[in-house]
C-alpha cells in the first residue's frame, strides 16, 4: 500500500536499492568473461560463511606450478620446477634432450580430457621415476640451484605477490602443495621475496650427500594424481592448519582436488580451477569439479578479489579500531 503514496514511493525506492547494493557480492573480477562458474550462488553462499567466519578461520592450499606460476609469459611457455633443473648448468646435453622427451611424451597424457585419473595413473609414476632417476645420475649439486632459477623464465602469475602479501599480512596459513621439486620451489619464492612464515610447503625435496650432491629423493614421491595420499600422509603438518576450517583452494589440475583431504575439520571449502590447457577439451570436466573456472588467465586477479573479499571484515575492523 505504501507504494501508492507518491512521496513515500522514492525514499522507499532508494532504501531499497541502497539496501541491495549492501548486501549483493561486489567483486567485478568475478564477472568476466574469463569466470565460469556451474553454480554461481553456491560460490557466493560459501563466501559469504567465510567472510563471516574471518580471515582467522581461513586457510589457502594452492598448488604450485601452473597455479601460482604462470602458464605462458611473452608468448613462451613457463618452466615448471622439474623443467627450472633441465639446465645445462646443472645436467649433461643427452640428459636435457631427454627430459625434454619425456615432458613430450606425458605431459599429453597428463591432460588428456579422455583419460581418466586412475587411467592415467602409471604413466605419471614412470615419467617421475624416469626424472628423479635422470636427475640422480646427473648428480646435480646444491650450491648450483640458486644460480640455475636466477637464470630460468620462472615467472609467478601477475598479483601473485600482493596474494602472498596480503594473506601473510592476515596471518592466513598458506599451504603448498606441489608435485614438483620442493627445493626449487623453496627459491623461486624465495628469490621473489615471498617466502613469509606463513608458508607451508608439501613437495617432493631432494636428499644431498655430504658434499652437496644429490643422491636421492626425500618421502613418498608425490605426482599429479596422488596428492590425495600425500595430503593424508603429511598430517602433521596439516594439523597445524586445523585451526582453519574455510579453505580457498587453488589449481590447475583435477588431481589438485584432493589437497584439501587432509583436512578433517573443513567447513566450507571454495575451489579455483585456472584452465591454462586444452582448454574447449577440459572446460566440461572443470566446470563439473572446480567451483571457479579461470580461461586462460594469467593473473591472479580473481583470487585476490575473494581474499580481499572474505577478509574485508577484518580489514574494516582494524580501521573502526584506529
Ligand atoms: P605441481 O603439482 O606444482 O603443478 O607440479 C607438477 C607439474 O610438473 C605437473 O603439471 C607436471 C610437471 N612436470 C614437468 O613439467 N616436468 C617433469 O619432468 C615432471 C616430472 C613434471
Ligand atoms: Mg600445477
Amino acid at each position: 500500500m505504501v507504494f501508492h503514496i507518491p512521496w513515500i514511493y522514492t525514499p522507499v525506492r532508494t532504501i531499497l536499492a541502497i539496501w541491495h547494493q549492501l548486501t549483493k557480492t561486489e567483486i567485478p573480477e568475478l564477472t568476466r568473461v574469463s569466470v565460469m562458474m556451474r553454480e554461481r550462488s553456491r560460490v557466493e553462499d560459501t563466501m559469504y560463511a567465510m567472510q563471516k567466519a574471518g580471515a582467522g578461520s581461513l586457510q589457502v592450499i594452492s598448488d604450485f606450478d601452473m597455479t601460482l606460476t604462470k602458464f605462458a609469459h611473452k608468448g613462451k611457455r613457463v618452466p615448471t620446477t622439474h623443467n627450472i633443473l633441465n639446465n645445462k648448468l646443472l645436467i649433461d646435453d643427452d640428459s636435457t634432450v631427454k627430459m625434454k622427451e619425456l615432458f613430450n611424451t606425458y605431459y599429453p597424457i597428463e591432460i588428456d580430457a579422455s583419460l581418466n585419473p586412475e587411467e592415467k595413473l602409471p604413466y605419471m609414476v614412470e615419467w617421475w621415476t624416469k626424472v628423479h632417476d635422470l636427475l640422480i645420475q646427473q648428480r646435480i649439486r646444491k650450491d648450483e640451484m640458486a644460480r640455475a632459477v636466477r637464470e630460468s623464465n620462472a615467472v609467478l602469475r601477475e598479483g601473485c605477490s600482493a596474494f602472498f602479501d596480503c594473506l601473510a599480512e592476515q596471518r592466513v596459513p598458506l599451504l603448498i602443495f606441489s608435485a614438483g621439486v620442493g627445493d626449487i620451489l623453496e627459491e623461486v619464492i624465495r628469490q621473489n621475496h615471498v617466502f613469509h612464515p606463513n608458508v607451508h610447503i608439501i613437495s617432493n625435496y631432494m636428499d644431498f650427500d655430504h658434499t652437496g650432491v644429490l643422491q636421492a629423493f626425500k618421502g613418498q614421491l608425490i605426482h599429479s594424481y596422488n596428492k590425495r595420499a600425500g595430503a593424508l600422509s603429511h598430517g602433521a603438518t596439516l594439523r597445524e592448519l586445523h585451526g582453519q576450517p574455510n579453505v580457498l583452494l587453488l589449481g590447475d589440475s583435477l588431481g589438485d582436488l584432493s589437497m584439501a583431504d587432509g583436512v578433517s575439520t573443513a567447513q566450507n571449502i571454495l575451489t579455483v580451477g585456472f584452465l591454462n590447457d586444452q582448454v574447449e577439451e577440459r572446460k566440461e570436466s572443470f566446470l563439473n569439479s572446480f567451483d571457479i573456472v579461470l580461461l586462460r588467465d594469467e593473473t591472479m586477479d580473481v583470487p585476490n578479489a575473494i581474499l580481499r573479499f572474505i577478509v574485508s571484515s577484518e580489514i574494516s575492523k582494524v580501521h573502526r579500531e584506529k
